[in-house]
């Protein structure tokens, strides 16, 4: 297997005693693998802190990013703010983002351009609702979601990409998507990308997330289209985190 991305989606959790102590023990109890890649995005309000304590193997994103420029847009962030804070990395279109904010898939698309803008690398999330899973529209909705991106994209702004499959129901309900059920999904994303060109195909990782932990990672990272995870509770588990880690570096190696 080659490489690996383990993600930490820390939500709004975390303060800067927790915040220092989670890093630290993460730091611990990790083995640094070149071909595992660990990113970490905490809130706002803490991205300089984690950009100060963090270990240098570990690399810093933000949870979501402003579709403006500047101005008069209270409670936002901007893509040249986050430039200026050394951020690599952003998540754009979060389900909770979609869901509790509105975010449609327009929405999305121009947050997917300030982070361009900005060389901030998109992990792109997509996925399915019970509902449409339950009404045999998984694959269309995913599709949707995959081309407000891919269609209004240049093949060079798609370099960076990271997708990260997240079925909307196995999002914190400990309910996670089967390896099986996941990898369909990934089989099809990686298909819509060959589709569109098989550089990009072959280079972007696409991440899979709901309710991983250190039982079912190994699992799902052994399946062919499934390159690491984006994850919420666990990840604000050291020792269930380093674990996951672990285990991609380990599966990195054979
Ligand atoms: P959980 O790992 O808590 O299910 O959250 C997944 C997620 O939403 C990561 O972005």
């Amino acid at each position: 297997m080659d490489n690996i991305y383990i993600v930490a989606n820390w939500k709004m959790n975390g303060d800067n005693i927790f915040n220092r102590d989670l890093l630290s023990l993460i730091e611990r109890n990790s083995i640094v693998s070149d071909s595992s890649h660990m990113i970490v995005c905490p809130p706002m309000p803490y991205l300089h802190q984690v950009n100060n304590q963090k270990s240098s193997y570990m690399m810093l994103g933000a949870q979501d990013i402003s579709q403006y420029d500047n101005g008069a847009y209270t409670g936002e962030t901007s893509g040249t703010m986050l430039a200026d804070l050394n951020i690599e990395y952003v998540i754009i279109g979060h389900s909770e983002r979609r869901e509790l904010y509105n975010e449609d898939n327009s929405v999305i698309k121009d947050k997917f351009s300030k982070a361009i803008e900005n060389n901030i690398k998109p992990i792109l999330c997509i996925g399915e609702t019970i509902e449409h899973r339950n009404s045999g529209q998984t694959f269309d909705y995913i599709h949707a979601q995959i081309d407000a991106i891919i269609s209004n994209n240049k093949l060079d702004n798609l370099k960076d990409l990271i997708i990260a499959y997240e079925p909307i129901w196995a999002i914190g309900t400990g309910q996670t998507a089967t390896p099986e059920i996941a990898e369909e999904v990934h089989a099809y994303i990686r298909n819509i990308l060959l589709n569109t060109d098989s550089n990009l195909a072959a280079n972007t990782p696409i991440l899979y997330g709901g309710s991983v932990n250190s039982e079912n990672a190994e699992k799902l990272f052994r399946m062919e289209n499934i390159n690491g995870a984006l994850i919420g509770g666990a990840s604000l588990k050291a020792d269930e985190f380093s674990k996951i880690y672990n285990i991609a570096g380990e599966l990195t190696n054979e």
